[in-house]
C-alpha cells in the first residue's frame, strides 16, 4: 500500500492537466464499471447533493481527485434524466474558502421554488491542523455552478465534539419548516443527531437540539449522514453509525443502518417501531443519501456509496477506487423498507442466457441473473469459480435457518480479510428470488423483491469468470449495456 504525506492527499486541484496521466492509466483497468458512477480519478466515497431539479437528476460525490486516498475532497458533479445513464459534469463543489479550506465534506440538496440549494460541511483547519466543521450553503447560479454564501450557515457547537458534520435538509410541511440534521457525536464520545430549523433556507437557521432515538443513546460513537424520510406514512431514520460492533457484523465498525417509526419535531424524538435495521448486509455499503424532491410520497429514491471508511481496495495499487451503488427505490411494508432496484435498469438488458444445470457456466463482468429457488432446500450459488468450479464467491442458504451465507475466501483477490470475509444475511421469508447485478468490480443483490440487499466490490481475475449453482435454482439473465458515460470532464 502508497503511503502519502499530507501534501500530496490535500494538493489544490489546479487544472485537469494534473490528473491527465493517472485518468488515462485507470481506464485501462479491468476494474472500471460501465453502468456505475464511479470516479473520474482517484477516490470516490460519499454520494452527496442528490436531487431531482427541472427533471433532471443530480448527484454528486466526495472526491478526492489524486489516487486512492481520502485527502483534500472535492463534490464531483453527475447528472441523469432516468438515473440509469449518467453523465459525468465537471467539480460541482471546490474547496477554495478559508471556512472549507480542507475539504468540501458531504451535504445534501433541496429544490425550492425555482432554485436548487446545497448544504455541506466546510471542513476547515488551521496552521495546527485543527479541524472546525461549518455548515456551508451554495445556491444553483445562471451559468449551473453551485454559488457559495460568502460566510457558512453556522458553526459547530461547543457543547459537541469536533464531529459535527454531512447536513442533510429536509422539509416538513405539517411545520411549514425546513430542518437541517447533522451528525453529531457528544462530548462523552456518543453518535447522535443535531437538528437546526429555519423557515428561509439561506437564513434564520437556530439550534432546535438534540435528537432523541430512546434506547439508543448509546449506540455507536458517531452518526454520519443522517437522513428523515416519510415514506407511505410512516417515517424513517438512515445514518451511518461508527466506532462500534454490531452482532454478525465481522470486525466492521463502520454500518448503515435503519429504524422504521414516528418522528416527533417538537419534542425532536424519532420513536423507533422495534429495533435497527441493516440497510444492506453486505461488505461495502455506507454513508447512503436520498433525494430530494423525489415527488411521491409513497417512495425514497437512495444510493449510497459502495465501500467503507476505514476499508482498503484492490484497485488502490492502480491508484482508484470506490462506486456509487445503483440508486434504489425504498418503499415500507410490514414494518421494514423494502428495497429494488429502479425499474427502469431493465433498459440496459441485452442479450440474454440461461444456466444449463448441473455445469459449469461462464459469467460476463456486467450483466444480471435473476436466480430463482424451487423452495424448501438448501441452496448454493458459486459466482466467479474457476473453469474447473473451484474458488469464487459462495451464496448459500441454509434452509432451516432461513439464512444466506456470503462467503469471498475462495477469490484470487482478497482484501479486508481482518474486517472479515463472510458475512450472513438473514432472512425473513424462504429464499424465492435473487435479482443479481454484476458490473467489473461490484456486485448487488436484492433478495426475495427487495426484502433484503447483500452489496460488495469484487475483483474477478480473467480465469474467474464462471457460475455455477445446485440443483435447486434456475439461472437465467442478461449481459448490461453500458449507461455511465466515463468521460473525462473535470
Ligand atoms: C463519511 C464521511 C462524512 C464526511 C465525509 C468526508 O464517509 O466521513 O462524515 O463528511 O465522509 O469525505
Amino acid at each position: 500500500m502508497r503511503t502519502w504525506t499530507l501534501e500530496e492527499r490535500y494538493r489544490v486541484l489546479e487544472s485537469p492537466e494534473d490528473v491527465r496521466g493517472l485518468r488515462d492509466r485507470i481506464v485501462q483497468s479491468d476494474y472500471r464499471q460501465t453502468y456505475h458512477v464511479q470516479p473520474v480519478t482517484g477516490l470516490s466515497s460519499d454520494p452527496n447533493g442528490f436531487v431531482k431539479y427541472e427533471g433532471v437528476w443530480h448527484l454528486f460525490y466526495q472526491w478526492c481527485p489524486w489516487g486512492a486516498v481520502h485527502g483534500l475532497k472535492y463534490w464531483y458533479h453527475v447528472t441523469s434524466e432516468d438515473l440509469v445513464h449518467w453523465h459525468n459534469a465537471g467539480v460541482g463543489l471546490r474547496p477554495d474558502r478559508d471556512y472549507d479550506n480542507k475539504g468540501t465534506h458531504s451535504g445534501s440538496a433541496i429544490a425550492a421554488g425555482d432554485e436548487l440549494y446545497f448544504f455541506y460541511t466546510g471542513n476547515h483547519r488551521d496552521e495546527n491542523w485543527v479541524r472546525t466543521p461549518y455548515t456551508c450553503a451554495a445556491r444553483l447560479d445562471a451559468e449551473g455552478n453551485p454559488e457559495k454564501l460568502p460566510e457558512p450557515l453556522f458553526g459547530p457547537r461547543s457543547d459537541y465534539s469536533e464531529h459535527q458534520r454531512d447536513p442533510k435538509v429536509v422539509y416538513n410541511e405539517e411545520k411549514n419548516c425546513y430542518y437541517i440534521l447533522i451528525g453529531a457525536q457528544t462530548l462523552d464520545k456518543k453518535g447522535t443527531v443535531l437538528i437546526y430549523k429555519s423557515e428561509e433556507l439561506l437564513s434564520g437557521w437556530t439550534f432546535a437540539g438534540q435528537l432523541h432515538v430512546p434506547g439508543f443513546e448509546d449506540f455507536g460513537g458517531m452518526w454520519e449522514c443522517p437522513y428523515i424520510v416519510k415514506i407511505g406514512g410512516k417515517d424513517v431514520l438512515i445514518f451511518s453509525p461508527q466506532y462500534t460492533k454490531l452482532p454478525g457484523r465481522g470486525e466492521s465498525t463502520n454500518h448503515n443502518v435503519y429504524f422504521i417509526g414516528k418522528m416527533d419535531y417538537d419534542t425532536l424524538t424519532f420513536t423507533p417501531d422495534g429495533g435497527y435495521h441493516h440497510l444492506d448486509h453486505g461488505f461495502d455499503f455506507y454513508a447512503a443519501q436520498g433525494a430530494a424532491n423525489v415527488g411521491d410520497p409513497d417512495r425514497a429514491v437512495l444510493i449510497a456509496w459502495i465501500g467503507l471508511p476505514d476499508n482498503h481496495y484492490p484497485t488502490e495499487e492502480e491508484d482508484w477506487e470506490g462506486s456509487m451503488s445503483l440508486p434504489r427505490e425504498l418503499r415500507v411494508r410490514g414494518g421494514k423498507l423494502i428495497q429494488t432496484p429502479l425499474p427502469e435498469i431493465t433498459q440496459l438488458r441485452g442479450a440474454s442466457f440461461s444456466w444449463e444445470k448441473g455445469t459449469i457456466n461462464t459469467l460476463g463482468r456486467a450483466c444480471e441473473l435473476e436466480v430463482t429457488a424451487a423452495g424448501g432446500d438448501n441452496e448454493e450459488l458459486v459466482l466467479f469459480c474457476g473453469q474447473d468450479g473451484s474458488g469464487g464467491l459462495h451464496i448459500a442458504y441454509d434452509a432451516e435457518r432461513k439464512v444466506c451465507t456470503v462467503d469471498r475466501i475462495g477469490m484470487h483477490k482478497r482484501f479486508n480479510e481482518k474486517v472479515g470475509e463472510v458475512l450472513e444475511m438473514p432472512l425473513e421469508s424462504p429464499l424465492r428470488k435473487m435479482q443479481i447485478f454484476i458490473d467489473h468490480s461490484s456486485v448487488e443483490i436484492f433478495v426475495n423483491d427487495g426484502e433484503e440487499t447483500f452489496t460488495t466490490h469484487l475483483y474477478p481475475e480473467a480465469d474467474e469468470l464462471f457460475g455455477r449453482a445446485s440443483g435447486g435454482l434456475a439461472v437465467n439473465g442478461w449481459e448490461l449495456k453500458p449507461s455511465v458515460k466515463d468521460d473525462f470532464v473535470i
